[in-house]
């Protein structure tokens, strides 16, 4: 039997973060102040082996995961991800997808095509090359990724979805245009309220431009109507342009919560399980996975923290920043 959390979620979804490092510095993720030179990454020994991962992976699928996220940190900063992308392209019934920055994707994307990965998911905030370079903070051009993002369409990666965070006075004069480029693409673009996640982003709900408030700025343009989920627990809300000319999406995680519908886990690159994104611990299964447990053994431990799971941050957190120390996004993988 797959195992139900204590509202009745089962766990359906898995995302894998591959590694802790970025070539990015993204404001609203990975702020230079914190994640400076002097900042301590994983030790490469700290990781999870591409074995230990696929070995996870398959566990994981028994007890009831279809959906695969490879992200990170940047995950293909990863050396060799693509080994990683064959040996989990080969398990039945999952669907892998992956999460990247896009940086790297005019190199990689044939060859993450090649090794078994069907789809992709790049985030990118600005068409602005002033605004983009600001927000990613490694002086990065926009460019860059709108070429990673054609490679990846040419790769026969698709759907390409794009997500976009949108933070007040930073970007928000950036939705509009990016609606038009994206949807003249053919590619999905998504919006993501601001999160507060991670204890180094200095949050405020000044900060978020409402999921309703992207809608109005899109509609007032480009006319949209509402579509109903694909299926239940899906994170983004849809709407289609009433021209026929494709739909967006909207992840509105701070003022419209999804809690009550996340079937989701997250295991970090040193192999700690997550059963939140604002949660403020994990649970060791590399320890376990380096200790000669079984496969039977590492199934009944997740069983046991996936039924103990009660989380719904989202729909209790205050609208005031905060309390607990809670873990990065960049660490335990977006
Ligand atoms: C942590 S990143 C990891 C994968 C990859 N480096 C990337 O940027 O796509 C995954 C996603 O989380 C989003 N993200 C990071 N910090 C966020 C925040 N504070 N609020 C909302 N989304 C955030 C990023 O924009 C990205 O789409
Ligand atoms: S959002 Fe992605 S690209 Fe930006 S700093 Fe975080 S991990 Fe790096």
């Amino acid at each position: 039997m797959n195992p139900l959390d204590r509202l009745n979620r089962p766990l359906r979804d898995l995302r894998i973060s591959v590694t802790d490092r970025c070539n990015f510095r993204c404001v609203y993720c990975m702020p230079k102040e914190v994640f400076g030179k002097d900042f301590q990454f994983l030790d490469r020994k700290a990781l999870l082996t591409f074995e230990e991962i696929e070995r996870l992976a398959r566990i994981f699928r028994d007890l009831g995961v279809e959906k695969l996220r490879i992200t990170g940190g940047e995950p293909l900063v990863r050396r060799n991800l693509e080994t990683l992308i064959g040996k989990l392209a080969a398990i039945d019934d999952l669907d892998l997808t992956l999460t990247t920055n896009g940086s790297l994707l005019v190199q990689k994307a044939a060859r993450l095509r090649e090794a078994g990965l069907k789809r992709i998911t790049v985030s990118l905030d600005s068409l602005d090359d002033t605004v983009f370079r600001a927000m990613n903070d490694a002086d990065f051009p926009v460019q860059r990724v709108l070429d990673g993002i054609e490679a990846a369409a040419a790769a026969g990666l698709s759907p390409v979805k794009v997500n976009m965070v949108v933070k007040r006075g930073v970007n928000e004069h950036s939705i509009v245009p990016m609606a038009r480029y994206f949807r003249d693409r053919g590619h999905i673009l998504r919006f993501i309220e601001y999160m507060d996640v991670g204890a180094s982003n200095g949050w405020r709900m000044d900060d978020v431009v409402t999921a309703a408030e992207i809608v109005q700025r899109i509609d007032r343009e480009l006319p949209l109507e509402p579509v109903d989920p694909n299926y239940r627990g899906e994170v983004a809300q849809r709407w289609r342009y009433r021209d026929g000319c494709g739909e967006i999406g909207i992840i509105a995680s701070v003022t419209q919560a999804f809690c009550r519908d996340c079937t989701r886990a997250r295991l970090s690159a040193e192999g700690q399980i997550y059963t939140c994104l604002f949660a403020t611990a994990g649970h060791d299964l590399r320890g376990m996975l380096r200790s000669g447990a079984s496969n039977a053994e590492i199934k009944d431990f997740v069983r046991g923290v996936w039924t103990a799971r009660a989380d719904r941050y989202s729909e209790i957190r205050s609208a005031h920043t905060v309390r607990n120390r809670k873990v990065e996004m960049s660490y335990i993988g977006g």
